[in-house]
């Protein structure tokens, strides 16, 4: 059995906890390959909501074993404590079933106190960062000054490091944004406490992940944020530090592109975003919030990690072509179609008007995207509720009609698509 990546095909949010979790019960093995606990993934299973950050969301399945990868930042206070929410719930998190990549990078308060202080000093041009301390962390990993999480089997390196690391990131606080220093002794005897519980969840990632596949067992990577988020692929600046497309599943786990099956796209049936950053088809006013709701249900578009309302629009078939291209979709999974029921019609934005011409792709270039102005066409929409649907034939001709055409010019086959919140709520396409 192969390597299955699971990717969020638009900015993030689209519903890849709920896929992943889906898809889990045929894995060995679930690996979170990039991000950290800027992400926010929210399974429900009877009527229980999980709402993960790290770990990934395969945890819930008892037979499957999860791995945070060497491509993640970790802040090991959020994983433990998401560990001890999951275990006061009955949910296995010792270290047969969890495991730790030595290769992952670990987030400190002084990245966190960094994320901060650097947001704030751009003002208005700041990203809109969840403050999670993922950008100063990836920034150390790649200045080859990151502190990995292998560092915890070793607790006199990892005061040293510790020492070093804080006493530098204090220049810059103290000297570059005129912030408050960090406090070192707190940091290294708090991360001597982290180092003593997470030490028995080290593993080598790449060697777990490689007998995992040697023996026919199937390895699903579980994506996080999305692909415009993507470092190299995304709306850049306003992106993440990582790369959150398929490609950042070999680096992030340690394996090669013969390995992968099927990489599946997840898209709502909408688009929205957080953070800063141009996003052709926003809606503003009563049509936003009739795609947003009002914050009463677990599921409106308010962020896991940091609670914000959500900004929404219609969907986009030239992001969804550009995350075919750039993550080779085999398939995509349409979340949230329920959202759009009650819509007497529903735009979908097909291609761009660019400067008097019409683009079929999303232009690289920040300040051309800015200019696009979306050409939408109108679908008819449908009145009935679907979150009882489970076929194919349960969903209204409108509805089916929408998921064909959003296939059509996406050019990837469409697979699964929810119809709300609940594990059950899923229908296999035909
Ligand atoms: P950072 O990852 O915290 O540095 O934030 C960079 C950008 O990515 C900001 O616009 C965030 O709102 C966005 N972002 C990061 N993680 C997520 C996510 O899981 N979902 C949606 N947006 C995210």
């Amino acid at each position: 059995m192969p390597l299955n990546i699971i990717v969020g095909a638009q900015w993030g949010d689209e519903g890849k906890g709920h896929i992943t979790d889906r898809l889990a019960h045929d894995a060995a093995v679930v690996a979170r390959y990039s991000g950290g606990d800027n992400a926010g993934h929210t399974v429900t299973i009877a009527g229980e909501i999980f709402k993960l950050h790290l770990i990934p969301s395969g945890i819930i399945h008892p037979g499957v074993v999860c791995l945070v990868g060497n491509g993640t930042v970790v802040n090991p206070a959020v994983l433990l404590r998401e560990m001890d929410a999951l275990a006061a719930r009955g949910i296995g998190v010792e270290p047969e079933r969890l495991k730790l990549s030595g290769g992952a990078h670990l987030i400190t308060p002084a990245h966190i106190a960094l994320d901060r202080a650097h947001e704030r000093s751009r003002g208005k041009e700041a990203i809109g960062t969840t403050m999670r301390g993922i950008g100063p962390t990836y920034t150390d990993k790649a200045r080859r000054e990151g502190l990995r999480a292998e560092l915890f089997a070793d607790p006199a390196a990892l005061a040293e490091a510790l020492a070093v690391h804080v006493a530098a990131k204090n220049e810059a606080l103290v000297g570059g944004y005129g912030e408050s220093p960090i406090d070192a002794a707190a940091v290294i005897a708090e991360f001597a406490s982290y180092a003593e519980r997470l030490a028995p969840y080290l593993v080598d990632g790449p060697v777990l992940v490689d007998e995992a596949l040697l023996r026919g067992d199937m390895v699903l990577a579980e994506g996080a944020q999305g692909t415009l988020l993507d470092i190299d692929h995304g709306t850049y600046p306003f992106v993440t530090s990582s790369s959150p497309t398929a490609g950042g599943a070999m680096t992030g786990l340690g394996v090669g592109p013969r390995m992968v099956d099927r990489v599946i796209g997840v898209a709502k049936a909408f688009t929205s975003r957080v953070g800063s950053g141009p996003f052709p088809t926003e809606l503003d006013g009563a049509a936003a919030a009739r795609l947003r709701g009002t914050g009463d249900k677990p599921w409106d578009e308010f962020g896991t990690t940091t609670g914000r309302p959500r900004r929404v629009g219609w969907l986009d078939l030239p992001i969804l072509r550009h995350a075919r291209r750039v993550n080779s979709l085999s398939e995509l999974v349409l979340t949230k179609l329920d959202i759009l029921s009650g819509l007497a019609e529903i735009p979908v934005c097909v291609a761009y008007e660019l400067d008097g011409r019409r683009v079929e792709s999303l232009p690289h270039d920040l300040k051309a995207l800015a200019r696009c102005r979306p050409i939408y066409e109108a679908l008819p929409g449908w009145n009935q509720d679907v979150m009882g649907a489970r076929r194919p034939a349960d969903l209204p001709a409108a509805a089916r009609w929408y998921i064909e055409f959003v296939s059509a010019g996406a050019g990837v086959p469409v697979s699964y698509t929810s119809v709300g919140p609940g594990r059950e709520q899923f229908i296999v396409m035909d």
